[in-house]
């Protein structure tokens, strides 16, 4: 392991909120969608949070943009402490749910850490070092020393059980851990939400090989492992595009990958067409041109849409941070911008942080539905490619049905209620 991996980069930091803030979500859209549906009388749902690439569970030089090295703790102790406070909500509201959390770690050194991690943190007593996930009690934390790519079976053999809703982190450190096999069976199952941190600085470190007349067997596969990440027919158009485009400088070599990592929303597409995938690019100061890309596919048309909430949140504290680097880092003259690529290639949401306004979000809603009775569960399906948040969306249904350009029952929106759009 490498003495840096002790310090949470910046990027890193803003993952951790993106995932805690959309578990939060996630589980609440869930919940209450049962919980209305009163489908479950005698059996209570199951939430499962599986961190397939787990590392230690803990940052012991603290965060890197902060003066404090006080410890914090990564990806597998939010998903059990959000689960948890998940089921003391769930509980107080009426609808008991039963929780289990999934770690795998193939090092086995950090594997180690990783236990005595949940140690320090008073869960040592609820974890299991098993693979046997269907045993597992209510509370339970499962732990294995596993190659994660090959545990996609035994995974959604236990996942896709019914009444049992599932949120996987897939974030390794190289392609190797998401070759399109096994993200395919995790994204495509019912049920199941996603989260998959795509690795930007191996990719762009790869993608230059691609130029190279003379490939030696490990540069060659290298190549490999990204095709098997994009799949064969996703690939040969990025290897098309690398090729033939007249790269001259540093800048459109970075248009070019970048482009190239939104090529991945296809490949995630055609796992299933029913999914629907969402992509934030986020920029960061501690290395020049640093980015994250976070890609999110879900079943539910509602966490679409609430995800754009949690990424303008997720946003706006980035550009908090940027603000607190460019003031501790002032730009000397002639040097170059800290972050240069601000206007990141298409396909990426803008960093405009602006929101789109009412009369907007309901032309388009007009003109996709005028004429037509819909629930409202299809209307955020639809606009799921979309970054309006659902709270701008019935907000908008609301002063369409005052203006008589829609009509439904009631004051309150569900998932279910039926809106009738006037034929215009
Ligand atoms: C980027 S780190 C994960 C960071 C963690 N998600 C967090 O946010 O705190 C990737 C981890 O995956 C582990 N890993 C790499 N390949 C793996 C594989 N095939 N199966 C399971 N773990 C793997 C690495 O040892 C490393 O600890």
């Amino acid at each position: 392991m490498r003495a840096s991996d002790d310090v949470r980069p910046t990027q890193t930091k803003v993952k951790h909120q993106v995932l805690d803030e959309y578990l939060k979500a996630w589980t609440g859209i869930i919940f209450w969608g049962i919980r209305h549906s009163r489908k479950f009388v005698s059996t209570s749902p199951r939430f499962v949070y599986v961190d397939a690439f787990s590392f230690k569970g803990k940052y012991t030089g603290g965060d890197m943009d902060s003066p404090r090295k006080d410890s914090v703790y990564g990806s597998p102790v939010i998903g059990i402490q959000r689960l948890d406070k998940f089921t003391k909500y769930a509980s107080k509201n009426g609808m008991p749910v039963i929780t289990n959390v999934i770690l795998l770690e193939k090092n086995p050194e950090t594997y180690q850490l990783l236990k005595e991690t949940l140690e320090e943190i008073g869960v040592g007593h609820r974890v299991r070092e098993t693979t046997d996930f269907g045993s597992l009690r209510n509370g339970e934390i499962a732990v294995a020393n596993v190659d994660a790519t090959k545990m996609g079976d035994k995974l959604i053999a236990y996942t896709s059980q019914q009444y049992i809703w599932s949120f996987y982190l897939l974030d390794p450190w190289g392609p190797s851990g998401i070759p399109y096999e096994f993200v395919q069976k995790i994204v495509s199952a019912p049920r199941h939400d996603v989260m998959i941190n795509f690795i930007y600085i191996a990719f762009q470190k790869n993608l230059g090989l691609i130029r190279k007349q003379q490939l030696g067997p490990r540069e060659q596969s290298k190549l490999d492992l990204w095709e098997k990440v994009f799949g064969p027919e996703i690939w040969s158009k990025i290897v098309y595009a690398y090729r033939n485009k007249l790269l001259t400088g540093k800048r459109e070599k970075t248009e070019v990958t970048q482009g190239s990592v939104v090529k991945y929303l296809d490949t995630l597409q055609s796992m299933d067409p029913e999914i629907a995938v969402k992509l934030t690019a986020l920029q960061f100061p501690d290395k020049r041109r640093e980015m994250l890309y976070l890609f999110l596919t879900t079943h539910d048309p509602t966490g679409a849409l609430k995800l754009n909430e949690v990424l303008a949140e997720a946003r706006l504290l980035e550009f908090e941070l940027r603000h607190r680097a460019r003031i501790a880092k002032p730009i000397r003259r002639g040097q170059m911008s800290l972050f240069p690529f601000d206007e990141i290639s298409s396909g990426i949401e803008s960093l405009d942080s602006s929101r789109p306004d009412i009369e907007e979000i309901g032309n388009t809603i007009m003109k996709l539905f005028a004429g037509q009775t819909v629930q409202l569960k299809y209307i955020y399906k639809k606009l799921a490619d979309t970054d309006y948040f659902p709270g701008e969306v019935q907000k908008t249904l609301k002063i369409l049905r005052r203006k008589k350009r829609a009509n439904f029952e009631g004051s309150a929106l569900s998932n279910r209620t039926w809106i009738t759009f006037r034929n215009e």
